[in-house]
């Protein structure tokens, strides 16, 4: 552009012929402190935003603070200097000018070349800018849909849904594809209810649990079966239970039983099996009795043929929660916040020998190490062998110890890794905080099948819904 042919002495300047007014006012901006810092913050914004989206684009840089920095911070610089910029010369026009400057002085004269170049300039400037702009939000959007951001930014309110999730089936599923699904509705929707949530971390006004389950989860048809789809469901598929005793740590005693996972029968052509809930043929609704679905009164089923049968259950009435339509989350309600079963995980410990079965009393000890509270995750980690060496001195002597410490030491490193993976004393989440619904092992507390499949629940003509153990499962041959 111009370089700066006036003198700093402005104020006896006389009153600027033609075009001086705006040379003046444009050139002078980087003479005040506060033009320079607009002029400094936007091309180094600049600057770093190219290279970094570059980086970024091409997978130079992998870091995700440096992603925050590049889509969060450096925009915000640039709009902040190009702001500041016109700001300057706004505040300091008196300053330049004196009284010396009309309104005449600051029309913009097309029929001068001067004029149309700057103007030209000034256009092709802001076109750049804007394309910049663009690509970084489109980057950014892109960016706030990621697990990394989704987990990592609000740290301590996501950590145990971001660790469940990293070592689960779904592990490569970003969150959004459950959380929010496709469609531009849903996905403003939850960026508002996200910007909510933000707040809520700033104020620290947030539940610790995060209560389960969610409840206005997108329903799974749009979500779940953009993957899965219930018409390919079929056959069985085997479980084996192992677990190990108190009394006997060394021989597992091992239970198989084959799922009924259901699918179409080649023969009907109908859908039966676990999964017949969620066929196409088949709508069942249900009206929980509890925020949590843990009681479940009344519970409607729709045919294809339009017949429906209605069961229910002594109090149901006077249930205010809304109807639900039974779908995948139902039954998979942790397909990816997969948090341990304690005793399932100690004798998963002992079967995979990370935890010695060959000394007396680990498998007891085990079970009380994690079941004992610690105040922070920290104070865990410090405390957790330690613990373990100390009950087995407690119960073998010092030199026992002394004897097996790499062992002990590298069993009490599984039940530290095992107890990181699962509790959160900063967010109330601990041993059967989140349970699952698959199965009936919980449904004391008011988890799995069991909630309908409970011979009580009935139509008006007495028809229960069956717990006969063979509907949905049987010993594999
Ligand atoms: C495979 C699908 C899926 C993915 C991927 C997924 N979630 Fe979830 N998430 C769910 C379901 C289903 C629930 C509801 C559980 C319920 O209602 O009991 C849930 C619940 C939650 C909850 C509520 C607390 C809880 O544990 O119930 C939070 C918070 C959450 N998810 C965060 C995340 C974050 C962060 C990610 C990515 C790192 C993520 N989710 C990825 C399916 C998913
Ligand atoms: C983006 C695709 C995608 C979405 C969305 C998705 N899943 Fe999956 N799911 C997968 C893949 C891939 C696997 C197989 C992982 C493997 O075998 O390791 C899987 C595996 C599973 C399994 C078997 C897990 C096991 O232990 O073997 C279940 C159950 C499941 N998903 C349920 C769900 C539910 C419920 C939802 C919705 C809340 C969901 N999925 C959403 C892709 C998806
Ligand atoms: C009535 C409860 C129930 C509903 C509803 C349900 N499932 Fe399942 N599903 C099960 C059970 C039980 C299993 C087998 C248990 C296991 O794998 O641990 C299973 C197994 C699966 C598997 C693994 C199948 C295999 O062959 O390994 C997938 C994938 C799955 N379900 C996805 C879904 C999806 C997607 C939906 C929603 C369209 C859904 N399920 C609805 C209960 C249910
Ligand atoms: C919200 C209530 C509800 C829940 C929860 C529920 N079911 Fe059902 N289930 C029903 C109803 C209702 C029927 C139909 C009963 C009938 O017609 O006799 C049924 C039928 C079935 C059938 C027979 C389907 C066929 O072939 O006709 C199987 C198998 C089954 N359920 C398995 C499960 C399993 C496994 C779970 C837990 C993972 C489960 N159900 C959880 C309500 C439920
Ligand atoms: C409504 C369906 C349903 C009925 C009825 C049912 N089960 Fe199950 N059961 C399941 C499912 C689903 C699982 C697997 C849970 C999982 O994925 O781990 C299971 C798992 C089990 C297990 C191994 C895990 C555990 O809980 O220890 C045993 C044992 C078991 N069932 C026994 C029985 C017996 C005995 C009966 C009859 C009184 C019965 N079940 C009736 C659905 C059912």
């Amino acid at each position: 552009m111009t370089t700066p042919d006036t003198t700093p002495d402005l104020k006896n300047q006389q009153p600027p012929e033609e075009n001086g007014a705006w040379r003046t006012l444009l050139s002078c901006t980087w003479k005040t402190p506060l033009g320079l810092m607009g002029i400094s913050i936007t091309t180094i914004s600049i600057t770093l935003l190219i290279i970094g989206t570059f980086a970024h684009m091409v997978g130079l840089i992998h870091n995700h603070y440096a992603a925050i920095f590049t889509f969060m911070v450096l925009p915000a610089g640039m709009l902040i200097g190009l702001l500041i910029i016109p700001l300057a010369c706004f505040m300091r026009r008196k300053g330049w000018f004196g009284k010396t400057l009309t309104a005449e002085q600051l029309t913009i004269n097309l029929s001068d070349s001067k004029h149309r170049k700057t103007i030209i300039l000034f256009l092709v400037l802001t076109v750049i800018n804007i394309t910049l702009l663009g690509v970084v939000s489109y980057e950014g959007y892109h960016f706030t849909d990621s697990p990394y951001f989704c987990g990592v930014v609000c740290h301590e309110v996501m950590d145990p849904e971001y660790t469940a999730y990293q070592r689960s089936p779904h592990a490569k599923v970003s969150c959004v594809e459950c959380h929010i699904g496709p469609g531009a509705n849903w996905y403003v929707q939850a960026k508002l209810s996200g910007l909510r949530q933000v707040k809520a971390v700033f104020d620290g006004d947030f539940s610790r649990p995060i209560p389960a389950p969610v409840e206005h989860l997108r329903p799974a048809r749009d979500t779940c079966e953009q993957c899965h789809w219930p018409e390919k469901f079929h056959g069985k598929k085997v479980k084996s239970y192992v677990s190990f005793s108190n009394r006997n740590q060394t021989e597992p005693y091992v239970q198989d039983i084959a799922l009924h996972i259901g699918g179409r029968n080649p023969v009907t052509d109908s859908f039966e099996g676990i999964h017949w809930h969620v066929s196409n043929d088949i709508k069942v609704e249900y009206q929980p009795l509890d925020k949590k679905r843990t009681q479940i009164g009344k519970i409607k089923v729709t045919k294809s043929s339009g017949v429906t049968e209605e069961y229910t259950i002594d109090g149901a009435e006077e249930s205010t929660q809304e109807w639900r339509t039974m779908d995948c989350i139902d039954c998979h309600n942790r397909p990816t916040h997969v948090y341990d079963d304690l005793e399932e995980r100690v004798d998963f410990g002992l079967l995979s020998k990370k935890i010695n079965p060959e000394i007396d009393g680990i498998r007891e000890d085990s079970i009380t190490v994690l079941k004992k509270e610690y105040t922070t995750r920290n104070d865990a980690s410090e405390q957790i062998v330690e613990t373990l060496l100390a009950l087995q001195a407690k119960r073998h002597g010092n030199d026992f110890v002394a004897e097996n410490e790499e062992s002990l030491i590298a069993s009490g490193s599984f039940l530290l890794e095992t107890y990181l993976n699962n509790v959160w004393p900063a967010m109330s989440v601990t041993w059967g905080t989140y349970r699952e619904h698959l199965g009936h092992r919980y449904a004391d507390e008011g988890f799995g099948c069991f909630r309908c499949h409970d011979e009580e629940h009935s139509t008006e003509f007495g028809k229960v819904i069956s717990q006969d153990c063979a509907m949905c499962h049987d010993e594999p041959e």
